[in-house]
C-alpha cells in the first residue's frame, strides 16, 4: 500500500486520476497539493476541492500551491483542451470547502518530516510546488519514498512544441531542479502516455461507475477527447495523469531504463527532457549517466485501461 502526496493542476486527465485515487482501497491520499497548469491555480485548487467534495471525501487535505512558473513568464492556458474550468467548460455549483493554511510547498515538507520515509509524491502537473520544497529544505530527497513524474518524453517528441511536453514546458527551471534532484524518482512520459487510449465507450463505462463525479467527469470527457481527435487522430484520448499511478501500482507493465535526465530551460527546445542512459557510454564528459532515474519508454497500453475500468 502507498500514501501518496498528488500535485495536480485539474484538468480533464487530472480529475480522472484523482477518482482513481480516491477509488484505490490501496493507496491512502495525504493530501492534494495544487499548481498553475492547465487552469490558473485558483481554478485549479477550485477543481481539486469541488472533486473530492462530489465523491464525499472532504477528509483529503488540498493545498494549494504555484501561481506561475520559477522564472519563465507563464504561458497562456490550453483552454482549447481542458476547457476556461479545465473540467471542459461546465456549469457547476462552487465547493463548499477550503483549501488548508499551509501551501503546497509547506505541506510537502512538513507530511514528509512527520513520516519520514512514507511517502510517495506523484506529480502530475508543472513542478514548481517540489522546486519550493526542495529550496525550502534541501533534505527533502532523503525523506520521500519515491517521486513519479507525468512529464516529458524522451523519443516520442512533444506536445506542445515539437520536442517538449506541457508539465516541463510550462516550468523548466521548476523540471530541471526536480528531474536533477537525488530522490528516487520515475518519468512516466509521453513515450507511455501516447501509447495508452481511452475509447469513447470504455470512458462511459468508467464514468457511469462514480456517480455525481463520473457525471462530471463524463462531461469534461465529452470536451477533452474533441483535442486528440483532431490533434492526434485518434477515437478517445490519453489518460496521462492516470498513467503515473499505473505506474505506481503496476510497473510490470512498463518497459523502463535507468540514466540521468537534464532540462532544457531556454531557446527553442525549451522544455525538453534529455536522457543520459547508464548502460551506454558517451565521450562527451558533461553528460553523466548515473542510474539516477527510471524512465519509462514502453507500455502495455491496453492493460492500463483494463486497469482503470476494474479499479472503478
Ligand atoms: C500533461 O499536460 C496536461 O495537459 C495534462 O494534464 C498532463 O498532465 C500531458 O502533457
Ligand atoms: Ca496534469
Amino acid at each position: 500500500s502507498y500514501s501518496v502526496i498528488f500535485d495536480t493542476d485539474p484538468g480533464v486527465d487530472d480529475a480522472q486520476a484523482i477518482a482513481l485515487l480516491m477509488a484505490d482501497p490501496d493507496i491512502e491520499i495525504v493530501g492534494l497539493t495544487t499548481t498553475f497548469g492547465n487552469v490558473p491555480i485558483d481554478v485549479a485548487t477550485r477543481n481539486a476541492l469541488l472533486l473530492t467534495e462530489l465523491a464525499g471525501r472532504e477528509d483529503i487535505p488540498v493545498a494549494r500551491g504555484a501561481a506561475a512558473p520559477m522564472v519563465k513568464q507563464p504561458h497562456p492556458v490550453p483552454a482549447h483542451i481542458h476547457g476556461e474550468d479545465g473540467l471542459g467548460n461546465q456549469v457547476l455549483a462552487e465547493p463548499q470547502r477550503a483549501p488548508i493554511d499551509s501551501d503546497a510547498a509547506r505541506f510537502i515538507v512538513d507530511s514528509t518530516r512527520e513520516r519520514p520515509g512514507e511517502i510517495t509524491l506523484v506529480c502530475v502537473g508543472p513542478l514548481g510546488n517540489l522546486a519550493a520544497a526542495l529550496q525550502l529544505d534541501p533534505e527533502l530527497p532523503e525523506r520521500v519514498a519515491r517521486v513519479v513524474v507525468m512529464g516529458g518524453s524522451i523519443h516520442e517528441g512533444g506536445n506542445v512544441t515539437p520536442v517538449a511536453e506541457a508539465n516541463i514546458f510550462s516550468d523548466p527551471h521548476a523540471a530541471a531542479r526536480v528531474l536533477g534532484a537525488s530522490w528516487p524518482l520515475t518519468m512516466v512520459g509521453l513515450d507511455v502516455t501516447h501509447e495508452t487510449v481511452l475509447a469513447p465507450d470504455r470512458m462511459e463505462r468508467i464514468c457511469s461507475a462514480q456517480g455525481r463525479l463520473g457525471e462530471v467527469l463524463a462531461a469534461s470527457y465529452a470536451f477533452y477527447r474533441q483535442f486528440y481527435e483532431q490533434a492526434r487522430g485518434i477515437e478517445g484520448c490519453c489518460p496521462h495523469d492516470s498513467c503515473a499511478l499505473a505506474w505506481l501500482k503496476h510497473p510490470e507493465l512498463f518497459q523502463s531504463v535507468h540514466g540521468r535526465l537534464n532540462v532544457i530551460t531556454d531557446g527553442l527546445a525549451e522544455g525538453q527532457t534529455l536522457l543520459a542512459r547508464s548502460d551506454r557510454q558517451y565521450i562527451d564528459r558533461r553528460w553523466q549517466n548515473d542510474s539516477r532515474a527510471e524512465v519509462c519508454l514502453g507500455v502495455d497500453g491496453e492493460a492500463v485501461v483494463t486497469w482503470m475500468e476494474q479499479l472503478l
